[in-house]
């Protein structure tokens, strides 16, 4: 079987409704968190998406029963807590496997993974979720380009995790999911606020541990002996609906979003409406967009939450090469998560990159081209800038996007573009 490629006619207008699937980013260290329990855990809205199979594959090795049942429900238990190591065959595949870290080590007392080489969208580090679990009192060494954790019991710590970008939103994860069975109260200073990260809190105070301060930068911890497990529904993806809402806007169309709080967006509704599009609360989970025929264009950098996400960078860019006018769109985040540029100036767009900022002259239409997608939210951006472009546009190397969005495709196709999945010979 070859590659799956997207050929997208463009120039459709989208309308209709749609519901946003349950948060990747919030699934993934969710189901990570379930090494932590001593009893059965069941995730609701789990999207069926590359990423969560990934990790799914490596806590059945972890000697978790994870089973998928067809209404996006997961039901992980733990059967066997001999095996402690995360290969590096499947951290290759999936840097957020490192959030089994902190919980193999607090539930298990020793943890072996393989340290997550670069990526596309830049160098990544994970040194302060290593400073992170060595405040907690394991002992760490690096063994061929692994990194091996031990701690007969972690103790409660007061510790600082910002870097030279800010906060760390896997970082905190998986600090929060050594605390919760440290000894003592350990305290995260700077701690990421990003939804996933309270939805992770949320589900690890409903199996019974003790957290105070999350959806802030001071989370507090104390410590229990055990946790036992629950029922969660994962939060909406925010990235997904925020694509959503550009994909209307960039098709002059209008869309209902179903599953969707604006609260967890507003850093980019606020560029949106600056923008000229219409994005209006119907109510708590329901928001509609609409576009305005002309878009203005608007300046944007990328932050840590509240600020507007590095996660929709790419998607943002896209509607602004249509904008009329000069936009200035700086990464805060990822300084090197540009690799989408190239590919929309074969569509036509006037994009010139200097250092961590992109200047986006604004054109009149983007033209269909075959273009290549070099990650997740970079894929997202080139089915976009298709939607609006005149002409046929081919996306290759989808698996990109089918890391993190559940059958976009259709989805898209069930509002109105005109989208197929292929296969290259
Ligand atoms: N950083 C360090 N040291 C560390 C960890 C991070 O210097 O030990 C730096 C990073 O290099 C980056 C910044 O801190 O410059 C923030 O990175 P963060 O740790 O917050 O990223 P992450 O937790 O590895 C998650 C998401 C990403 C998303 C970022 C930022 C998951 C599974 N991944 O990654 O999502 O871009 O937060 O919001 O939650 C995506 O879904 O496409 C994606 C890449």
């Amino acid at each position: 079987m070859g590659l799956a490629y997207f050929e997208i006619s463009g120039g459709k207008r989208l309308r209709g409704s749609v519901r946003v699937s349950g948060a990747k980013n919030a699934a993934l260290p969710i189901m990570a968190a379930s090494i932590l329990c001593d009893g059965e855990v069941v995730l609701h809205d789990v999207p069926d998406v590359a990423d969560v199979n990934f990790l799914a594959e490596l806590l059945r090795k972890l000697g978790l029963d994870v089973e998928r049942r067809p209404d996006r429900a997961m039901r992980l238990v733990v059967r066997d807590e001999m095996n402690c190591k995360a290969e590096y065959d499947i951290v290759r595949k999936m840097r957020a496997s490192i959030c089994v870290l902190g919980p193999l080590l607090a539930k298990r007392h020793r943890a072996q993974v393989a340290l997550p080489g670069g990526c596309a969208i830049g160098d990544r580090p994970v040194d302060l979720h290593l400073r992170a679990m060595e405040l907690l009192g394991a002992d760490l060494e690096l063994v061929g380009g692994d990194i091996s954790a031990k701690a007969k019991q972690l103790v409660g710590t007061e510790m600082f995790l910002g870097g030279p970008f800010g906060s760390t939103v896997l970082g905190t994860a998986n600090a929060m999911m050594a605390a919760v069975l440290a000894q003592g109260v350990t305290v995260i200073e700077m701690a990421a606020c990003e939804p996933e990260v309270v939805d992770l809190a949320n589900f690890l105070s409903a199996c019974g541990a003790n957290i105070t301060g999350q959806g802030s930068p001071r989370l507090v911890i104390e410590g229990v002996k055990s946790l036992k497990g629950c029922e969660h529904r994962i939060i909406g993806d925010r990235i997904e609906a925020g694509t959503l809402m550009a994909a209307a806007a960039i098709t002059n169309g209008e869309l209902t979003l179903e599953n969707c709080r604006l609260d967890h967006l507003m850093a980019y509704v606020d560029k949106l409406r600056a923008v000229g599009v219409q994005v209006e609360r119907r109510d708590a989970s329901t928001v509609q967009i609409a576009s305005a025929r002309r878009l203005e264009p608007v300046d944007v950098t990328t932050q840590p939450f509240p600020g507007m996400p590095t996660d929709l960078q790419a998607q943002i860019m896209a509607l602004l090469c249509l904008a009329d006018g000069n936009s200035i769109i700086t990464e805060k985040v990822y300084p090197d998560r540009f690799m989408h540029v190239a590919e929309l100036n074969r569509m036509g767009a006037h994009l010139r990159k200097e250092g961590p900022t992109v200047i986006v002259q604004g054109v009149k239409r983007l033209i269909g081209a075959p273009v290549m997608a070099s990650d997740l939210r970079a894929s997202a951006a080139l089915v976009l800038a298709g939607l609006s472009a005149r002409g046929v546009t081919r996306v290759s190397r989808v698996y990109h996007l089918d890391r993190g969005y559940e059958r976009f495709e259709d989805k898209l196709r069930a509002v109105g573009a005109e989208i197929e999945r292929k296969e290259e010979d």
